[in-house]
C-alpha cells in the first residue's frame, strides 16, 4: 500500500511552515505568559512535520510499522509526562537526551551500511564526514546523558571524577577520533571503514562518560543545558545524513539555544564555559570543614514566634529552592500570599537562576500555583535592595543563599552569585535538618545572628502558617 499523498514540493512547503512554528515555539517558551501558546505551536509544528514525512515521497511502505511505533512512542511519552514528578524532571530530560543521541548513532550506522543513494567523489567524502560526525556527537550525547541521569537521580555520586592527567586523556581520545575519522573517510573498502567506525564508537562512548563524570555537582546545571545543545547538534547531523531540511533546522535551533542557555547559566554561576567543560569543580571540598564547627550554634524558631515575626514585617522576600519542589509546597505558599496581602504585607519572590534542578524550575512551580508574575523577581533585581526587606523566608533553598560563595575563595562555589538575604532584617530558613544542598557545601548563613531555622518539611511548616489570620 502506498499512501504517498504529498509530492516533494508540498513536503518542503510544509517543512518551512513547521520550521517557522518551531521558531515561534522557542519565542513563546522564553516567557511564562506566552509559554502555553509556545507549547501549542510546538505541538502543531511536530504534527505537521510527522504528517509531511509519513505521507511524503520518502516513505512508500511499512505504514503499519510506522503507526505502531508512533503509537508506542506517543504512549510512553504520555505515560511519563503523567507519572514523572516535577522534582524528577531533570533526570527525565537527561535520559531523553540520551535517546536523541542513540537515535543519531543508529541512523548513522544504518546510513553507513545502507545509504539512501550511492555517492561518488566529493559527495562521498562529505557524506562520510556527516555519518562519522553524526555518530560521534550522538554517542557522546548518549553516554554523557546516561552519566548525567545517574548523577541527577543520585544513582551515582555527584563528586567529580578526577583521574590523573584527565585533560590529556580527553585530548588523546579526541586525537584518536580525528585519526580514525580520516581513516574512515579515505577507506577504500567497507572492512577498513567498519574498523574505524567501531574504534570511534568505543572511544566516543568513553569520552562522553569521562566528560560528564569529571564535572562536579555544582556545575551540573550547565551540563544539563550543554547536553541539550549536543542533542540538538546530533539531530542536525542526522538531518544531513537523511537530507532532511527540517531536521537540520530544528536540530540547529535546539543546538544553538542549548549553547546560549549554557552560556547564560555559566554567567549566572560566574564560571567560564571552558572550565566547566574541562570539569573538576563541584564537590571536592564538600566535607564538613573545620571552620563550620567554629561557627557556633544555629538558632531554631518555633511556629508561633515565626507568625509574630511575619505579622511585624512590612516587606517579605520569599526565596524558594529545590526543597520547595520536593515538599510540593508551592500551593500552600500561594494561599499564604493571599493572607499576607489581606494584612497589607508586601511580598515578593526572589529567584536564583540555578534554584532547583533545572533552568526555570522555580518559575514553573510558582506559575503552577498561580502566583502573579509581577511579584516574581530575578536575583539581580533584589540583591541591592535587601536593606528594605524586613524578613526573608528561605523555603528549602541552600546553595543559592550561601554567603561562602562570596566570602570564601576556597569554597567549591566561590564566585557564584547568590541571593544576599543576610543583608536584610531577619532570615528564616525552612528545611528539615542541617544537611547540605546539591553542591555539598556547608552554609554559614544558618549560623548568622539574624538567621533562625524552622526545622521540618516545608509544606507542613507552611501549612501551620495558614492560621495566621486568627
Ligand atoms: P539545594 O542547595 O539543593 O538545597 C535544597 C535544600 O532543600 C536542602 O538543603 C534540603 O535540606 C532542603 N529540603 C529538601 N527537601 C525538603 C523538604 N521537603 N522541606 C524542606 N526542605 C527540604 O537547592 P537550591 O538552593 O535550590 O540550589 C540548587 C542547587 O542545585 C545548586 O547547587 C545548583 O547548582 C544545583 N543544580 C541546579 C540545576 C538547575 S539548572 N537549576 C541543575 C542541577 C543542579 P534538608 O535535607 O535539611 O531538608
Amino acid at each position: 500500500m502506498n499512501l504517498e499523498l504529498l509530492n516533494l514540493e508540498s513536503v518542503r512547503a510544509l517543512y518551512i511552515v513547521s520550521a517557522v512554528l518551531f521558531i515561534l515555539t522557542l519565542g513563546g517558551l522564553s516567557n511564562q505568559k506566552s509559554s502555553m501558546q509556545g507549547n501549542m505551536y510546538g505541538i502543531v509544528a511536530m504534527s505537521i512535520a510527522i504528517f509531511a514525512t509519513v505521507f511524503g515521497p520518502q516513505v512508500s511502505s511499512n505504514y503499519g510499522l510506522l503507526i505502531l511505533l508512533l503509537l508506542l512512542g506517543g504512549s510512553i511519552g504520555l505515560m511519563l509526562s503523567k507519572k514523572v514528578q516535577m522534582t524528577e524532571m531533570p533526570e527525565l530530560v537527561a535520559i531523553l537526551h540520551s535517546r536523541v543521541g542513540l537515535a543519531a548513532v543508529l541512523v548513522g550506522i544504518v546510513n553507513f551500511i545502507n545509504p539512501i543513494q550511492e555517492y561518488f567523489g566529493i559527495e562521498k567524502t562529505i557524506h562520510s564526514i556527516e555519518v562519522y560526525l553524526g555518530i560521534f556527537i550522538g554517542m557522546v550525547t548518549f553516554s554523557g546523558s546516561i552519566i548525567a541521569f545517574g548523577k541527577l537521580s543520585g544513582k551515582i555520586s555527584g563528586n567529580p571524577l578526577a583521574l590523573p592527567a584527565k585533560h590529556y586523556l580527553n585530548l588523546i581520545m579526541l586525537l584518536i577520533v580525528i585519526y580514525y575519522g580520516n581513516e574512515f573517510v579515505s577507506a577504500s573498502d567497507i572492512n577498513n571503514a567498519t574498523t574505524s567506525l567501531t574504534v570511534m564508537l568505543i572511544i566516543s562512548f568513553i569520552f562522553g562518560v569521562h566528560l560528564v563524570a569529571a564535572i562536579g555537582g555544582a556545575d551540573m546545571p550547565v551540563v544539563v543545558s550543554m547536553l541539550n545543545s549536543y542533542s540538538g547538534w546530533a539531530a542536525s547531523a542526522t538531518g544531513f545524513m537523511l537530507s532532511n531540511d527540517l531536521l537540520i533546522v530544528v536540530g540547529a535551533l535546539v543546538g544553538s539555544s542549548g549553547a546560549i542557555l549554557s552560556y547564560i547559566m555559566c554567567k549566572a554561576m560566574n564560571r567560564s564555559f571552558i572550565s566547566v567543560i574541562a570539569g573538576g569543580f563541584g564537590t571536592e571540598s564538600s566535607v564538613v570543614s573545620s571552620d563550620i564547627k567554629e561557627q557556633g550554634e544555629v538558632q531554631a524558631i518555633e511556629i508561633e514566634e515565626f507568625k509574630t515575626m511575619i505579622s511585624l514585617s512590612k516587606k517579605i522576600a520569599i526565596i524558594p529552592g529545590y526543597g520547595m519542589a520536593v515538599a510540593q509546597a508551592q500551593f500552600v505558599v500561594s494561599e499564604i500570599i493571599s493572607i499576607l496581602n489581606k494584612k497589607d504585607i508586601k511580598v515578593l519572590f526572589v529567584i536564583h537562576p540555578v534554584a532547583g534542578r533545572m533552568p526555570g524550575h522555580m518559575n514553573v512551580l510558582l506559575a503552577e500555583a498561580q502566583i502573579p508574575y509581577d511579584i516574581v523577581f530575578e536575583m539581580d533585581e533584589v540583591n541591592d535592595d535587601f536593606d528594605n526587606i524586613d524578613l526573608s523566608i528561605v523555603i528549602g533553598a541552600n546553595d543559592i543563599v550561601n554567603p561562602s560563595a562570596l566570602e570564601d575563595p576556597n569554597s567549591p562555589i566561590a564566585g557564584m552569585p547568590v541571593i544576599e538575604c543576610w543583608k536584610g532584617g531577619h532570615t528564616v530558613v525552612m528545611k528539615r535538618g542541617m544537611s547540605t544542598g546539591y553542591a555539598g557545601v556547608e552554609n554559614p548563613l544558618f549560623f548568622k545572628d539574624n538567621t533562625r531555622m524552622l526545622f521540618g518539611d516545608a509544606k507542613e511548616s507552611l501549612s501551620q502558617l495558614l492560621t495566621l489570620n486568627n
